[in-house]
């Protein structure tokens, strides 16, 4: 499931083997992961006291962050927000293109070269498919080359948050044997779902974690994900009967459906919403040392009554997502080390 080094050259263009870029959740291997979670541990730590914020937020106080989101966001919008604040970073948005000369017939390529004028860093969400790709070979090819972070690219990558997801999961069993050997589980829009692909691409570095995909067949996870996990020796289910799959999972990872995919013209996927909800009753089963994630926002997949119990890690699973992207732009920008200082120091 790696890319080959032809294929990572043009995400990994620093000499020291940090990203540039941040577009493809397979980027990551499984020591850059490491040292991504590592990094946002200290910076979360350091973070909780007047001085750490001080030092943080002196390390990229020079540099200005873009965010351009042309999809509807708030976790992902936020969180990076918050984690530029966190850094020093300036922050300017565009969060509707309505009010950009995208009104007067700009095109969105034509956008993105303008903020590269202006800013040191673009965080972008875009409804298509490999266009955050095309906008970092682009900006690649210009006087001033600078990086781009895919914040969710169409049905096909969330790489940052297949970060946080991972991070997620390592806290979550980091005192129970860490991520290692564990069942996942997989619920909801499997096929129109970023997050779920994206995990579970990252997934595969880890030794013996087995992945289940309960799905109704029209939102079942696509044929690609199941051919690169194959490729990758996964073992993997694929199956229309989530509850049955509650009693053995070491994580259940809601989605809900993503019906702002639906064909306006098409039929909607046809099937009972309850058979792929996660409720108090589910509660009952899930082993105690088991753990329930869900990317947000929700809808009537994931019962309000879970939310206290303290296998529903989903609030904290959002938390950690500001820490991880502090840490993959400090990454970026060359800061880890000086980070791990101050943590050593203080
Ligand atoms: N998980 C996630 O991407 O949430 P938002 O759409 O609110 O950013």
């Amino acid at each position: 499931s790696a890319l080959s080094p032809d294929e990572r050259a043009p995400y990994l263009v620093q000499s020291s083997g940090r990203p540039y870029h941040a577009l493809i959740a397979q980027q990551f291997e499984r020591d850059s992961l490491d040292l991504l979670c590592d990094l946002a541990t200290r910076i979360r730590r350091i973070a909780k006291s007047r001085d750490g914020m001080k030092f943080l937020s002196d390390l990229l106080c020079h540099k200005r962050a873009m965010l351009y989101f042309s999809q509807p966001s708030s976790r992902t919008f936020l969180s990076f927000y918050a984690a530029c604040q966190i850094l020093g970073m300036r922050v300017a948005e565009v969060r509707d293109t309505s009010i950009s000369s995208e009104m007067k017939g700009e095109t969105p390529t034509d956008s993105v070269r303008t903020f590269g004028s202006y800013f040191d860093m673009i965080i972008m969400r875009t409804p298509w498919q490999g266009f955050v790709e095309e906008m970092a070979w682009m900006l690649s090819n210009t006087e001033r080359p600078l990086p781009i972070i895919n914040a969710g690219s169409g049905k096909d990558q969330h790489p940052t948050q297949a970060l946080l997801d991972i991070y997620t999961l390592q806290r979550s069993f980091e005192k129970n044997g860490g991520l290692e050997n564990k069942h996942v589980v997989f619920c909801g829009d499997l096929k129109r779902g970023r997050t779920v692909r994206s995990l579970s691409r990252l997934l595969t570095y880890y030794p013996n974690i087995r992945q289940t995909f309960a799905a109704p067949e029209a939102l079942q996870i696509g044929q690609d994900i199941l051919d690169q996990l194959d490729a990758a020796g996964v073992n993997y289910d694929v199956t229309t009967d989530f509850k049955a799959t509650i009693p053995d999972a070491d994580a259940i990872y809601m989605t809900r459906v993503q019906s702002e995919w639906d064909n306006p013209d098409g039929e909607k996927p046809k099937y009972n919403w309850a058979d792929y909800s996660f409720t108090a009753a589910d509660l009952l089963v899930l082993k105690r040392t088991g753990v329930i994630l869900h990317p947000l926002p929700r809808r009537q997949e994931l019962d309000p009554a879970c939310d206290n119990d303290p296998r529903a890690v989903y609030w904290r699973q959002m938390r950690n997502g500001m820490w991880i992207r502090c840490a993959l732009i400090a990454n970026i920008f060359g800061r880890e080390q000086e980070i791990t200082h101050y943590y050593m120091m203080n």
